[in-house]
């Protein structure tokens, strides 16, 4: 690893851990060739970008812009691409599928139940993922552990049948307070609605500021049950949080 993180003021164990997380980048690049990095702009996807640009960098990086992102989030990619001078490769829904299914059901239709919502988060992410990983051998995301009930048992190199390819989530083991700690640590440009109480950031018709105490998610699909707050682009592989 380049000598720039030996400077660095994290803790030993945070240090750990990043050369854990950049060595199953290395290592996926070498063993999977096409490998690709989907980043929603999120605290754990700036930190994963950061460990991508600087230390692997021929790992390919897109987001998938749903068409209804806050403002603050395009706003970072501007930035993103500005700091790293790095384009990130934008993907954007079908525009006949978004016009069908907003003529049919509504602007806002996803308030009005799970299969509405998870039809939307269909259009306007799954099926755009899909164009994103089909020539991919392996695909790169920010998911934690501790993130979700949904995700407790998530694997740091896994196959994901789904998408048919295989999946790398390096900061599977970290906590919140580590990435939050890497951030500052490594000056890494951030989404400010994190500092107005928005751990978690999604659509911006499906996110909302958290309350002191509040699970990280809870903002996210707030109407919803948490056992049922996935958008499909990840499976769910359990429903217990690590303890
Ligand atoms: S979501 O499924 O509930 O929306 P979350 O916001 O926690 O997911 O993000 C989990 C991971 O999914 C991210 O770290 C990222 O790898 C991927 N992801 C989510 N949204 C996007 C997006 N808009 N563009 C690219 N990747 C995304
Ligand atoms: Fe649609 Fe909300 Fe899903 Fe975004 S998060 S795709 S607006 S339902």
């Amino acid at each position: 690893m380049s000598d720039s993180l030996d400077k660095s003021s994290l803790s030993s164990e945070l240090k750990a851990k990043v050369e854990h997380a950049v060595s199953l980048l290395q290592t996926a690049h070498q063993e999977y060739g096409d490998v690709t990095f989907a980043n929603s702009l999120g605290a754990e996807d700036v930190v994963i970008n950061d460990l991508i640009c600087r230390f692997v960098p021929e790992i390919e990086v897109f987001s998938l812009d749903t068409g209804r992102l806050p403002e603050e989030t395009l706003t970072l990619l501007a930035k993103l691409e500005e700091h790293y001078d790095r384009k990130v490769k934008v993907y954007y829904p079908e525009a006949n599928a978004v016009e069908s299914y907003v003529r049919e059901k509504g602007i806002n239709a996803f308030y009005q139940g799970q299969d509405l919502r998870k039809a939307c988060c269909h259009v306007r992410k799954v099926e755009p993922l899909k164009r994103a990983l089909s020539d991919k051998k392996a695909w790169v995301t920010g998911i934690r552990r501790e993130q979700a009930m949904t995700r407790g048992t998530i694997a740091f190199n896994e196959w994901d049948e789904g998408n048919q390819l295989q999946k790398i989530n390096p900061l599977a083991d970290w906590t919140e307070k580590e990435v939050w700690a890497y951030i500052k640590a490594e000056e890494v440009p951030y989404n400010e609605l994190h500092d107005l109480h928005y751990p978690s950031i999604g659509c911006a018709p499906c996110t909302r500021a958290i309350a002191v105490g509040e699970d990280v998610r809870a903002g996210r699909w707030w109407w919803e049950n948490p056992d049922s707050k996935e958008c499909g682009l990840h499976p769910v592989t359990s429903l217990k949080k690590p303890s």
